[in-house]
């Protein structure tokens, strides 16, 4: 099997990466990652790039050119699909058009509910029954495109926005991973 070359979006503590980086070690796991992007040039996540020693490269997005050099590195990188691990930047429609159906993005609650931010507080304040994660394809429109896989759990009293993070995060280390294997299944 010829491992595909993934390059991981970051904006914080990077822990989906670890998880990714962490499964790839694997033999029959379908991606590399070969390649990390931070829009924060303070994210704790770019740890974990340095410790594999797998390349990065943090971007300055005031620049209006940032995707761009992003496009390029991703170019001589030859990566083949892309994954936002807590990237907080919305990815214009010409980038999103340069890799479409190749950008899997995690957001940390059951799409189509509840998205865009603030997520934990809205979902403890509408009451919610169930939360989880959600890995999906990345459209032109936010928290949108097709969904790969979902996961979920049944919020107990008392949970507050700390504990469901906490909750949330754990099942996503597990998803995003299945979802990379999902994708992959059939190609
Ligand atoms: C994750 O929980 C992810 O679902 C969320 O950011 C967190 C990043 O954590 N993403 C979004 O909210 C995107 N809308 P990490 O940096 O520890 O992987």
């Amino acid at each position: 099997m010829v491992r595909k070359k993934a390059c991981i979006f970051i904006s914080g503590y990077g822990s989906n990466l670890k998880s990714l980086i962490h499964r790839s070690r694997e033999n029959n796991f379908p991606i590399n990652v070969s390649l990390v992007i931070s829009d924060k040039f303070n994210a704790k996540g770019i740890l974990h790039a340095k410790k594999n020693s797998i390349p990065y490269l943090i971007v300055n997005t005031k620049k209006r050119n940032f995707e761009n050099l992003i496009l390029k590195k991703i170019k001589r990188y030859k990566i083949s699909v892309i994954f936002l691990a807590g990237y907080m930047k919305i990815i214009s429609k010409n980038f999103i058009f340069n890799f479409r159906n190749k950008i899997v993005n995690i957001h940390p609650s059951l799409l189509p509910k509840f998205k865009g931010l603030n997520t934990y507080q809205r979902i403890l304040k509408q009451n919610e029954k169930q939360t989880g994660c959600t890995v999906h394809y990345v459209n032109e429109k936010l928290d949108s495109g097709r969904i790969i896989l979902k996961k979920s759990f049944f919020i107990k009293k008392g949970d507050n926005e700390k504990i469901l993070k906490k909750k949330t995060q754990k099942l996503e280390h597990k998803a995003f991973p299945e979802a990379v294997i999902k994708i992959y299944r059939y190609n």
